[in-house]
């Protein structure tokens, strides 16, 4: 048996991903050393700052594509850890990996179990994992939002946004989501926004100024460029942004700073209508927030309180093809590939899997 791995190709020279940037390759599978442990790679994460680290060469040509997963312990030589029990790692794009001693994973994406009892195990690189903490770090912790506040949400359907608008309706907040697709936007009615507004509508901008008459108190960026303009002229006085990403700019190739040049946009409106900028980065907030968080977001998910689509796509082979789609738009919730069987998951005949 080996080991199917995709290592970048080179750095890539395009905006967007294509075939020549990946290369796929069956290896010999690892043997763990002392303090390590084997682990097979049950769900893999697909997210926009991935292409980030590949374009400005933080993952260098030759290198294991980087990228969250949930797995499970093959053979373990870490004490913490047994064989069978499943893990949040950083196996990256492989069906195999190495967690442990001398294995780097980013600062605050420190491995640890997972209790399959709690929540399906796919959430812990979704709502439960450093998505969901983006949307809380993002919506309560910087904006603070208050019952009556209008939010606007950008990439509204997708795996940071569909949180955002949940946790705004939670929080007694108004909450108007921005998508692309029609079949988006009756999802997003589902999980209970007060308005929804296509950004591939001709009239785009006049139909977000109606669906919001009282102006946007809350915006929460994941997109920039033309979703931004038309956000801009609605902020309030004394609004806030959670500046989590700007993924309209993510396939630039003219080499400037997507948020300086965002920040340049705002300027006025900004210091006209006094509103606060905050810039996101998740794993600031992992060490204080991580903890309050999980116990908040876990129990509105076992009460049903709060949906979560996932877009579950298989075959390892075809991540590369996956992940230019879900940087375009063709993603429908959550993007994550299924690496291989989830143990936890009942069978066809409805019996649960032994772990
Ligand atoms: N700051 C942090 O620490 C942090 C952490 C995690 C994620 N993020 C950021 O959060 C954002 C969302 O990430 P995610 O993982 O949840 O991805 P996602 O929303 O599941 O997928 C990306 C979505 O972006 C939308 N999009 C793509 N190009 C667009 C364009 N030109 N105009 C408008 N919308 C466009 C598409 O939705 P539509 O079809 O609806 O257009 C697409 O489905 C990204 O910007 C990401 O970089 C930041």
């Amino acid at each position: 048996m080996s080991n199917a791995v995709w290592r970048l190709a080179r750095k890539p020279p395009a905006g967007w991903p294509v075939a020549e940037d990946f290369r796929w390759r069956h290896e010999i599978i690892p043997e763990p050393g002392p303090d390590q442990m084997l682990t097979r790679t049950i769900y893999l994460s697909l997210d926009p700052y991935q292409w980030g680290r590949r374009r400005s060469g933080a993952e260098q040509p030759g290198d294991i594509c980087h990228g969250r997963t949930v797995s499970q312990v093959v053979r373990s030589r870490l004490k913490s850890y047994v064989d069978g029990d499943v893990v949040f790692n950083t196996n990256g794009w492989q069906a195999y990996g190495l967690t442990g001693a001398n294995v780097d994973f980013f600062g605050y994406m420190s491995p640890r179990k997972i209790d399959p009892q709690l929540a399906p195990i796919s959430t812990a690189i979704g709502i439960l994992g450093m998505l969901g903490l983006t949307a809380y770090a993002g919506l309560v912790v910087q904006c603070e939002p208050k019952p009556g506040d209008t939010i606007v949400v950008s990439a509204a359907s997708g795996g940071v946004g569909q949180v955002v608008c949940q946790l705004g309706r939670i929080y007694g907040c108004r909450v108007v989501a921005i998508a692309g697709s029609n079949e988006k936007l009756e999802y997003l009615k589902t999980i209970g926004v007060d308005a929804v507004v296509s950004h591939r509508s001709a009239g785009f901008s006049e139909e977000l100024r109606y669906a919001c008459p009282d102006g946007c108190d809350i915006y929460f960026e994941n997109v920039g460029g033309a979703v931004f303009d038309a956000v801009l002229p609605l902020l309030n006085d004394q609004s806030r942004i959670a500046l989590c990403g700007l993924i309209s700019q993510y396939g630039n190739v003219d080499g400037q700073d997507p948020r300086s040049r965002w920040r340049a946009v705002g300027s006025a409106v900004f210091e006209r209508n006094r509103v606060s900028v905050h810039d996101l980065f998740v794993g600031n907030f992992v060490a204080d927030y991580q903890d309050r968080f999980l116990e908040e977001m876990g129990a509105y998910v076992r009460a049903g309180e709060v949906q979560y689509l996932e877009d579950k796509r298989h075959g390892l082979e075809n991540t590369p093809e996956v992940f230019a789609q879900m940087l375009c738009g063709e993603n429908f919730g959550k993007t994550l590939m299924v690496v291989s069987e989830d143990p936890t998951l009942a069978d066809a005949e409805g019996r649960q899997i032994a772990l």
